[in-house]
């Protein structure tokens, strides 16, 4: 099955999901098939989830952090302040499509905004947020480099290399 398809089977979720990514598709400015778009948002919320098994991380703002991280890009290259837009735009949709506490909804903003600054965090969820974003680095020619993740996402850079490239 299509990466993206599968997020359209229904199992009972905290939050709806598929008015989030209608509504996110309908303002997304790039390249819905190009290297932040839709199956990057399904690669990175599956290494989030698995990852975030291990880290005990909360599924519901990683899995948010992978449909909304990129949503405010303008282009496909260096856009600084992408992360930032998209905390703002993530803000503006709580309570529409998903409800947070205020608790959750800082740790998905703060991972949002410092996305890609190739920093680590001690949060276990801001960190499995952002090793989900750099599992994923294969589909742009890069290997995730293990100094950039945390022990439990580097255990899986190979298996996730090879899947990006695919
Ligand atoms: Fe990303």
């Amino acid at each position: 099955m299509d990466l993206f398809a599968e997020l359209t089977v229904s199992d009972p979720l905290p939050f709806d999901r598929a008015g989030l990514l209608k509504a996110v598709l309908a303002q997304f400015r790039i390249n819905r098939d190009g290297a932040h778009g839709t199956r990057h948002w399904a690669r990175v919320r599956r290494h989030a989830l698995t990852v975030g098994q291990a880290t005990n991380s909360d599924p519901l703002v990683v899995e948010l952090f992978a449909f909304l991280h990129d949503s405010q890009r303008k282009n496909e290259y260096v856009d600084e302040g992408h992360g930032h837009r998209a905390a703002e735009y993530a803000r503006s949709l709580k309570t529409v499509y998903f409800d947070l506490t205020p608790i959750q909804l800082d740790k998905l903003c703060i991972a949002m905004s410092g996305h890609s600054d190739g920093q680590l965090h001690t949060d276990p969820t801001i960190q499995t947020c952002w090793d989900a974003d750099r599992l994923d680095l294969g589909r742009v020619g890069k290997k995730p480099h293990a100094k950039y993740l945390s022990a439990e996402a580097a255990k899986y850079i190979d298996h996730a290399y090879e899947w990006s490239l695919r």
